[in-house]
């Protein structure tokens, strides 16, 4: 193990809207840039696997799959998810900080939108080039909230934006992770590495549906709703961002693109 460990406080929590915003997530669509270098000799570690619909999507593809979670509130999402699947897998509690798994285990570690929560997303990636065996990879995915993009324009949202950027980082967080991957990658000893970019757009009233929908819920009842209220944002100011979602859920031109970036770094 390398340092010490370190925690943040998750921004998002497990609140239902969270949930079922990450349960649309699947290894095809969140992690299609990894899916063509497994194979069912592998041994894959999915680190931050929390509700775990990715985690999953890997069972038939690899050998053996370990889900770690850092706490065990999220590590039961995750066997819930194997459950209702009917998948065989590996659980694990721990922190990505100070992996629990002897060096040169794995021959695969996946981790999904989880360095941004981090205290130490390079001695995060440090301990995932630790685990990983000599020719394996380490492949990670991360969104840049910073240039998540949206029409029509509306106050309203930028507010949202601004207030998520402000309490992602007074978590300790970073929530322009994506444009950093590649650097922290370099820092924590990788040379050969991969980067791409992909994004998802919102711009179909199904989808729009889905994601305004899903702010307008969240914006007033989840961690981050409760921590928006305790730096002092009003109930009123909260109403009025969850109708702004509405009203671009309803608007039948709004568009919306959240950019990731993601590397496949090779040991
Ligand atoms: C945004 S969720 C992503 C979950 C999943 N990878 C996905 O994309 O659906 C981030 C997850 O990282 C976990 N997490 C946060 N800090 C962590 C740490 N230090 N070590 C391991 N997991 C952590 C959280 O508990 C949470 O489940």
């Amino acid at each position: 193990m390398t340092g010490p460990v370190r925690q943040t406080m998750y921004t998002h929590g497990y609140s239902d809207s969270v949930l079922a915003s990450h349960r649309q997530r699947t290894a095809e669509n969140s992690a299609g840039y990894l899916l063509p270098h497994l194979n069912k000799s592998m041994h894959l570690l999915d680190v931050g696997s929390g509700a775990a619909t990715i985690t999953t999507g890997f069972v038939p593809l690899v050998a053996s799959v370990t889900a770690l979670e850092l706490k065990k509130e999220a590590l039961d999402l995750t066997r819930q998810e194997a459950q209702r699947n009917g998948v065989e897998m590996d659980f694990a509690l721990g922190d990505v900080h100070a992996l629990p798994f002897a060096d040169n285990t794995f021959d695969a570690v996946h981790v999904h939108q989880v360095l941004q929560h981090v205290a130490d997303p390079i001695l995060a990636l440090k301990e995932m080039r630790r685990v990983v065996k000599p020719g394996g990879v380490v492949a990670a995915r991360e969104s840049d909230y910073e240039v998540f993009a949206w029409f029509p324009e509306d106050p309203l949202l930028s507010e949202w934006r601004q207030l998520y950027l402000d309490i992602s980082r007074s978590n300790g967080g970073h929530p322009d992770a994506g444009r950093r991957l590649l650097y922290w990658a370099m820092v924590a000893g990788f040379t050969d590495i991969e980067p791409s970019a992909m994004s998802w757009c919102f711009a179909t009233q199904p989808t729009r549906d889905y994601w305004g929908g899903m702010w307008e819920r969240r914006i007033l009842d989840s961690s981050i709703a409760e921590q928006a209220r305790s730096r002092g944002v009003s109930q009123q100011k909260l109403e009025d961002i969850s109708q702004a979602w509405a009203r671009w859920k309803d608007t039948p031109y709004g568009w919306f693109m959240v950019p990731h970036a993601a590397i496949l770094a090779y040991k």
